[in-house]
């Protein structure tokens, strides 16, 4: 299953939006609420490998209702965005980490692991028909969503031995409503999102099925995101419903949770590295809800920020639980915080030299 190119059968979208359309929508794309035209696929199963690569009209997905993804939830996904440069042009960021990624997840998951070439041949693909779709306006990107799940129609609980893999591609302005402002988050005290030996490193849809209540009861309180504790003390930092976090502190050290129960950000790994690259010292080590508490109380942590692809770097203004806040939900984004999103976002729309070969064109 690896090597060799893949032959991708295009059928293209005669039902494919107009121009207007899409420039309708590319003006205020929001989140994930618009698709492109087309769809890429590969089958694999497990006497044939992967196979039957195609680029085809983006549509319903044919299901046999006893496929196992419907009943054991064996899926995995990734996220990452294109950009369009001044000069028209369209890339990727670290894409070959999200193809690595994308293969420990499906290690986890029992799926099986997609070549990282035809992980990126494949956003090529999708990009190839649908280029068209990647907004110019600032902060706007293409989100492109690879995602794998097994079709077998068995009840049987074992591996799968019929998967698909898809990417589907969304055009993305911020993903929280208020941009870059700073965002309240929500301690929750009585869920824990994933535990030892779980599956928490993985990308996997049931992380954040698990992951809805206690962001309904987030946003019941106010709040944008859920914070997690690890589970089995509810002592230690984890990650929010769906992107890392980064404390900063007053002599310019960076502190970020080191945890094998939680996503390994790209975003994350970009930031520490720019972070370390300006000579601040980065540490990747446990961190106490009470270091964050106290830290804030006392003045020696004096920023704290979330990153991920859909949120890019987003500060964070206030800590809620029951029974304390932290900060206030009116401070000022920090001025690390702001600096780190500006060279990142900087370097993903080509305005910074790539000094790290951190973009790939598609
Ligand atoms: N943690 C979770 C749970 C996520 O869903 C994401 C988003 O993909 C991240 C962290 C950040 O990962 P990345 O920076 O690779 O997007
Ligand atoms: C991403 O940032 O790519 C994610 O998958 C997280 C989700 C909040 C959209």
């Amino acid at each position: 299953t690896s090597g060799g190119t893949l032959e991708f059968a295009v059928t293209r979208n005669l039902a494919a939006k107009s121009t207007a359309e899409r420039e309708k929508i590319l003006a205020n794309p929001g989140f994930g609420k618009y698709f492109t035209d087309h769809m890429v696929d590969i089958c694999w199963s497990a006497t044939g490998g992967w196979h039957r690569p195609r680029v085809q009209p983006y549509g319903p997905i044919p299901l046999d209702p006893s496929a196992a993804v419907l009943h054991y939830a064996q899926e995995i996904f990734e996220g990452l965005k294109a950009y369009r440069h001044a000069d028209g042009s369209i890339w990727s960021f670290r894409p070959d980490a999200n193809g690595r990624r994308m293969q420990r997840s499906a290690r986890r998951l029992a799926l099986p692991e997609l070549p990282v070439e035809y992980f990126v041949e494949s956003l090529r693909q999708i990009i190839a028909v649908d280029g068209s779709w990647v907004p110019s306006l600032p902060d706007t990107s293409l989100y492109l969503r690879p995602f794998m799940f097994a079709k077998e129609a068995f009840l049987g609980v074992r591996p799968a031995e019929k998967i698909a893999y898809y990417v589907i591609a969304s055009p993305a302005g911020p993903y929280f409503p208020g941009g870059v402002n700073p965002v309240s988050i929500w301690l929750s005290t009585d869920y824990a999102r994933a535990g030892k030996g779980g599956t928490g490193a993985a990308k996997t849809g049931g992380n954040y099925a698990s992951s809805l209540l206690p962001q309904a009861e987030a946003a019941e309180h106010g709040c944008a995101q859920v914070l997690f504790l690890d589970s089995s003390e509810g002592t230690y930092l984890e990650e929010l419903g769906g992107m890392n976090i980064v404390l900063v502190y007053k002599n310019g050290t960076i502190v970020t949770p080191e945890s094998d129960s939680i996503l390994e950000g790209i975003t994350l790994d970009s930031v520490l590295q720019l972070a370390r690259d300006r000579g601040l010292t980065v540490e990747q080590r446990r961190v106490t809800i009470d270091e964050w508490r106290d830290g804030v109380a006392s003045g020696e942590v004096t920023e704290v920020f979330a990153c991920g692809t859909a949120a890019v770097i987003t500060p964070i203004a206030q800590l809620k639980s029951d029974g304390f806040t932290v900060g206030s939900a009116d401070a000022p984004a920090g001025e690390l915080t702001l600096s780190l999103r500006q060279e990142l976002t900087d370097i993903q729309y080509g305005r910074l030299p790539d000094r790290h070969g951190w973009l790939t064109r598609l």
